[in-house]
C-alpha cells in the first residue's frame, strides 16, 4: 500500500472482459489506482470512456501473457514505473481449451499451459522484485474449482493446468510471506462472464474409440453457458473486499483461499470427502509402506548401546539397524 496516500496499484491481466474487467471497475470505484492490462488496447476502450470520474486512477498497457518473459518484464517495469509501485497483481488472465487428452496430446497441453500457468507465473516472476523492494503486495491468482473437480471428460487441459496454478500459489506463499507478500488462490465455480466458453471442443484427432465419450462430453459442455448460477459482479466485489480487508473480510484473517459460489465448494468438500474416505480405508496400508526407523549404535560391543539394541530388535517396528563396532578392542 502506498505510504503517501493509502491507495493501492492494482495491476490485472486480462481486464477485456470477465472477471478482471469486473475487478478493474470495482477497484477503480473503491478508490485505488488500476493498471488494467489486455491483449488488445481496443478492448479496454469502454473501460476508458467508463472511468471518466476516475481516469486519472486508470493506466492501460498491453499485455499477452504468452509474449515470453522478457517482453513481459518491460510491460511490469513499466507499469510499476507508473506509479512508482505495483500492490496487488491479479493474475486473471486465463482460458480452457476442452479436448479429450488422448485425442489432444501433450501438444495441447502445453498449449494450455503456456497461458494458463507459464503466463501468470512469468508476470508473477517479473512483478515480484517490486513487491520484495516494497516489502510489500498481494499476489491474487485466479484458480478454479476445476483443480479439485478433475473427473469431467473434456477438461483435462483446463483442470490440470489449474490444479498447477494451486499447487504454485500455495508454494510461491511460503517462499514470499517473509517478505510480506501474500498470495490469494481463487476458486471461482462457474460464473456467467463472456468468453470463458468460448473455445472450440478439440476434434482435430478423433479416435474412433472415444466417439462417444467425445459426443456426451461435448453435449455437456454445450449446456453450461447460461446456466453458470455465479455472479461474476459478486465475486469479484468479494475478491476486492479481501484484498482490502474490508466488507464481507472486515475483522477477519487473511484466507489465502477464496472459493466462489455453491458449486465450487461443494465440489471442493465432495473432493475432500472422498480423499478422507480412501485415506480412512487404506491407512493400514499407508502406514504399513514406511521405511521402518533406522537406529544407528555405536560401540555395540559392551555397555548401553548393546543393551538398547537387546530392546530394540525385540520392538516390530525395528528391523531396520545399523550397528557399528569399533575394529580394534
Ligand atoms: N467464468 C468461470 O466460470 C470461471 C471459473 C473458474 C475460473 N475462471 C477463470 O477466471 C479467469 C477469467 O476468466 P473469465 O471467466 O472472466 O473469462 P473471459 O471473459 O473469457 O476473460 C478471460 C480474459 O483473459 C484474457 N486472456 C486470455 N488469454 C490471454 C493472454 N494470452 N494474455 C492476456 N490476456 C488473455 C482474455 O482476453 P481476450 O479478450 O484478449 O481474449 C479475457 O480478458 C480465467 O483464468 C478463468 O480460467 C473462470
Amino acid at each position: 500500500m502506498s505510504p503517501s496516500d493509502n491507495t493501492r496499484v492494482w495491476l490485472i491481466t486480462g481486464t477485456s472482459t470477465g472477471f478482471g474487467r469486473r475487478a478493474a471497475s470495482i477497484a477503480l470505484s473503491r478508490g485505488d489506482r488500476v493498471i488494467a492490462t489486455a491483449r488488445s488496447l481496443d478492448k479496454l476502450d469502454d473501460l476508458r470512456s467508463s472511468a471518466d470520474d476516475h481516469a486519472d486512477r486508470l493506466h492501460l498497457l498491453q499485455l499477452d501473457v504468452t509474449s515470453g518473459s522478457a517482453a513481459i518484464k518491460e510491460v511490469i517495469d513499466a507499469a510499476a514505473a507508473h506509479w512508482g509501485r505495483i500492490d496487488v497483481l491479479v493474475n486473471n488472465a486465463g482460458y480452457g481449451i476442452p479436448g479429450l487428452l488422448e485425442e489432444g496430446g501433450t501438444e495441447r497441453l502445453r498449449l494450455q499451459f503456456e497461458t494458463n500457468v507459464f503466463g501468470l507465473m512469468d508476470v508473477t516472476f517479473a512483478t515480484l522484485p517490486y513487491m520484495r523492494a516494497q516489502k510489500s503486495g498481494t499476489v491474487v491468482n485466479i484458480g478454479s474449482r476445476s483443480a479439485w473437480r478433475t473427473d469431467r471428460p473434456g477438461l483435462g487441459p483446463y483442470s490440470s493446468s489449474k490444479a498447477a496454478v494451486h499447487a504454485l500459489s500455495e508454494t510461491l506463499a511460503t517462499e514470499v510471506a517473509q517478505f510480506n507478500i501474500r498470495v490469494l488462490l481463487v476458486a471461482p465455480g462457474a460464473f456467467r462472464t463472456e468468453g470463458i466458453y468460448g473455445q472450440q471442443y478439440y476434434t482435430g484427432n478423433p479416435i474412433a474409440d472415444y466417439e462417444p465419450l467425445r459426443s456426451a462430453s461435448i453435449k455437456a459442455l454445450k449446456s453450461v453457458p447460461g446456466s453458470e448460477k455465479g455472479d461474476p459482479d459478486k465475486a469479484m466485489e468479494a475478491l476486492v473486499d479481501v484484498v482490502r480487508g474490508e466488507g464481507i473480510a472486515k475483522g477477519r484473517e487473511w484466507p489465502g483461499h477464496l472459493v466462489l459460489g455453491e458449486d465450487a465448494e461443494a465440489d471442493i468438500r465432495n473432493k475432500a470427502e472422498t480423499v478422507i474416505e480412501v485415506l480412512n480405508a487404506w491407512s493400514d496400508v499407508a502406514k504399513g509402506s514406511l521405511m521402518h526407523s533406522r537406529l544407528h549404535f555405536s560401540n555395540l560391543k559392551y555397555g548401553l548401546s548393546s543393551s538398547i539394541l537387546a530392546e530394540s530388535i525385540k520392538s516390530p517396528n525395528c528391523d531396520w539397524l545399523i550397528a557399528t563396532s569399533p575394529r580394534h578392542q
